[in-house]
């Protein structure tokens, strides 16, 4: 087999990991609805076809981009070549042999006909490649489209024109999923006029990242630490999702969501559920989505204790020696916004393991760099024998799971500095993804594509989950808007710094 570049590395397919992929994937066709966009044509597409180039799709396979724009199909083939080729680069006959399997059917997302005309057309085309009616729609669009898609795609009949016992069909969504408790049940009371909660599969991109799946390995597929892990030994822990960038040109979403919506209603609960949650009793996708929805309802209700929440917006600022523009300058936002681009959350679990470890969470925009990591800082000794001649209190072990830039675990624990003299010095112990593994992986993209087609929940939030996070969050997002002191409660912070001063502090605690 000839070799290809993915990424800059030489990827030779008869060497790829065993654990890189599955096989004997169901044969489908995949319909990308708002495939003209910017999600499908740089992360889906370009996803799609790493796949392809690692043997994890499915065959046959086809790939229809959905759209209003009026492509057509090489129009669309070409449009996305360029995308593909800056992740890998292949010969023309590997991209011909590739781009043979993608179609584009143009259509309005109101309309039912066109809707009965893509019924249709999936049709002949699953006779044709041999796909056995095996469908997985993928909603890359932008959230008030979800419902009137779903809905056509029931009404049309699309679904039921392949015999259910042996064919599937599922429906991928994006977040947000709603923006507070009302909103998300009346979205998930739409998905479900025609699909059941078994065919529904809400992305979380965080959860298909490899450090983040590795904290459930880390847990319970040791001895070690587990015994460790609860108010005993555990001082506090911290979470943070720090973004250089500021919001691109989302304006008008991010407005209208905030960081809370953004970050905390998904990504920042769910790892937080993974560091605090019970052990399920198989690894298996609903065992483990129970004990999450058990962690979210032992979460106590914020209630305006001093700390509990930190809230910031970014002004000018310098980032990497470049003078960038505040919050109120980006385009598209109005100039007295409210909006929260920067959020210190302290969340208290009510349960026997965790009563009294506070767990700060802590997201931003516009910060001094990127980086996103969980510290367990574990407590000090309980007694020091080496106080007297110390003269300081011994420091803490610290448990680091880094999730970028480095993708790796290091547990900071102390040792005897050489000499005659006694002085502790902190060592670190050192787990590096990129130093211990240096083949092909799988971006989270792929890693969710593949589960949806292998039908596996895991990665995926499910209802119950969704409706207990806005519960907690919709609360004090509720209050947070509609206060009288708004003004006051958002602290200002220059881009480029690690928040506001009422947080830096703490949020460089975690980072150093
Ligand atoms: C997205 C948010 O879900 O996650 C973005 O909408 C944010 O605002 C992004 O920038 C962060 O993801 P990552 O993988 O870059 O940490």
């Amino acid at each position: 087999m000839e070799q290809l570049i993915v990424d800059g590395k030489v990827c030779d397919l008869e060497n790829v990991c065993d654990c890189l992929t599955v096989t004997d994937l169901d044969p489908c066709i995949i319909v990308i609805f708002g495939a003209s966009g910017d999600l499908a044509t740089r992360k889906l597409m370009p996803a799609l076809f790493r796949m392809w180039i690692n043997n994890s799709l499915p065959d046959p396979v086809a790939i229809v981009g959905c759209a209003r724009t009026a492509f057509s199909r090489s129009e669309f083939i070409s449009r996305i070549k360029k995308e593909c080729l800056i992740c890998a680069s292949v010969s023309e006959a590997q991209w011909l042999e590739f781009s043979s399997r993608l179609y584009y059917f143009r259509l309005e997302y109101d309309s039912e006909q066109t809707f009965v005309q893509l019924k249709n057309y999936l049709k002949d085309l699953d006779r044709e490649k041999d796909t056995q009616g095996n469908l997985l729609f993928d909603l890359a669009v932008p959230p008030h489209l979800y419902s009137v898609i779903a809905e056509n795609i029931g009404q049309s009949g699309i679904t039921r024109q392949f015999p259910k016992e042996s064919s599937w069909c599922r429906l991928v969504v994006e977040k947000p999923f709603g923006s507070d408790l009302h909103t998300s049940r009346e979205l998930d009371k739409s998905l479900h006029l025609h699909f059941t909660e078994q065919q529904i599969f809400r992305i979380d991109h965080y959860l298909a990242k490899e450090t983040v799946q590795n904290i459930l390995m880390l847990r319970f597929a040791n001895a070690i630490f587990e015994p460790l892990w609860n108010r005993s030994y555990i001082d506090y822990v911290g979470i943070i999702a720090a973004e250089k960038i500021g919001i691109e040109n989302r304006a008008g979403y991010y407005e209208k969501s905030g960081v809370i919506r953004d970050m905390f209603q998904n990504h920042m609960l769910q790892l937080l559920s993974l560091i605090a949650m019970e052990p399920p009793s198989h690894f298996e996708a609903d065992r483990v989505r129970d004990e999450k929805l058990k962690l979210f309802r032992s979460i106590r209700p914020f209630n305006g204790r001093n700390g509990e929440v930190i809230l910031g917006q970014y002004e000018s600022g310098t980032i990497d020696s470049k003078p960038v523009p505040g919050y109120h300058e980006e385009n598209g936002v109005a100039n007295d916004s409210l909006t929260p681009t920067f959020a210190l959350l302290r969340f208290s679990i009510d349960n026997w393991r965790w009563q009294g470890v506070p767990f700060y969470l802590v997201s931003g925009k516009r910060l001094k760099r990127k980086e996103t990591r969980i510290v367990i800082q574990f407590k000090e000794v309980p007694h020091s024998l080496f106080r007297d001649v110390l003269n300081e209190s011994v420091v803490a072990n610290r448990l680091i799971l880094s999730i970028y830039p480095e993708e790796g675990i290091t547990l900071s624990f102390q040792t005897k500095s050489p000499g005659a003299k006694v002085c502790l010095r902190t060592m670190n112990m050192n787990f590096s993804y990129q130093e211990s593994y240096k083949g092909v992986s799988l971006e989270a993209y792929e890693k969710v594509l593949l589960d949806c087609i292998v039908g596996d929940h895991m990665l995926f939030w499910r209802q119950d989950g969704v409706e207990e996070a806005w519960s907690l969050l919709t609360p004090l997002l509720h209050s947070c808007e509609s206060c009288e002191n708004r003004a006051q409660q958002l602290y200002s912070y220059p881009a480029g710094s690690w928040g506001p001063s009422a947080a830096s502090e703490f949020v460089e605690k975690i980072i150093s």
